[in-house]
C-alpha cells in the first residue's frame, strides 16, 4: 500500500476524488496526509471527513519562498511518502523544492499541456477559438506544468461555452482521470526516467 500525500489550496474536489476511489478499492494505497497552504478551505474539511490527518502550512507565514518550502519539505519528508498529489496546489515550487521529488511527484493541470501553462486556462481556451481544451495529469519537475506528461482528457468547446460551463467539463473529466492515474502509479505501472515518462516500461508519448 502506497504512502500518499496530498496538496491542496482549495475546495479540493480531485482530493475527493482519490478518497472516493480509494474507498471503493480502486487505489493501492492511503492518503497519509492533506497539506495546504491556505487554512480554512473546503478540502481540508474533505479531508477531516474522511480521517485523514491535515497540515496547514500558510505560506503567508513565512518571509519568502524558501522558508515556505523548506517547512514544506520537513513536513512531507517526516511522513516518508511514496507518492505527492497536487491537487489544486496554486504555489510555484523552486526547482531546488522540487529536485528530491521527481518521479514521485504529479499534477493535474487543467489544460492539455502543452498548451496553457500557468493561469486562466479556460479563458485563454476560450479567447484563442479553441475546438478542443481539457486536462493533463503529469511528472512535475522543476519547469512549472512543463513535466513529462502522463494522461489527457479532451473535452470538447462549444460556442455556448463560458469560462465557467467550461471548467465544469474539465473538471468532470480530472475526476475520473486523477484517480485512474494515481492507481496505476500505486501499482508500479508508471515510472520517470531521464525527464520521460513510461507506462508499463513504454515510453509515454
Ligand atoms: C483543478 O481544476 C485543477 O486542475 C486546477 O485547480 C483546480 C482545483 O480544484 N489546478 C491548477 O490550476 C494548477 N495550476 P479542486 O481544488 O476542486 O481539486
Amino acid at each position: 500500500t502506497k504512502r500518499i500525500i496530498v496538496l491542496i489550496s482549495g475546495s479540493g474536489s480531485n482530493l475527493q476524488a482519490l478518497i472516493d476511489a480509494i474507498e471503493l478499492g480502486a487505489i493501492n494505497g492511503d492518503i497519509v496526509a492533506v497539506i495546504s497552504n491556505k487554512p480554512d478551505v473546503l478540502g481540508l474539511e474533505r479531508a477531516e471527513r474522511a480521517n485523514i490527518p491535515t497540515i496547514v502550512i500558510d505560506h503567508r507565514q513565512f518571509d519568502g519562498r524558501a522558508s515556505f518550502e523548506a517547512e514544506l519539505s520537513k513536513a512531507i519528508n517526516e511522513l516518508k511518502p511514496d507518492l505527492i498529489a497536487l491537487a489544486g496546489f496554486m504555489r510555484i515550487l523552486n526547482s531546488e523544492f522540487v529536485q528530491p521529488y521527481e518521479g514521485k511527484m504529479l499534477n493535474i493541470h487543467p489544460s492539455l499541456l502543452p498548451k496553457y501553462k500557468g493561469l486562466h486556462t479556460h479563458r485563454r481556451a476560450l479567447e484563442n477559438g479553441d475546438k478542443e481544451h481539457g486536462v493533463s495529469v503529469h511528472f512535475v519537475t522543476a519547469e512549472l506544468d512543463g513535466g513529462p506528461v502522463i494522461a489527457q482528457r479532451i473535452v470538447e468547446v462549444e460556442d455556448s461555452d463560458t469560462e465557467q460551463s467550461l471548467q465544469q467539463k474539465v473538471q468532470r473529466q480530472e475526476h475520473q482521470l486523477y484517480p485512474e492515474v494515481v492507481a496505476r502509479f500505486c501499482n508500479d505501472r508508471l515510472d520517470y526516467r531521464d525527464g520521460k515518462a513510461f507506462i508499463d516500461g513504454k515510453p509515454i508519448q
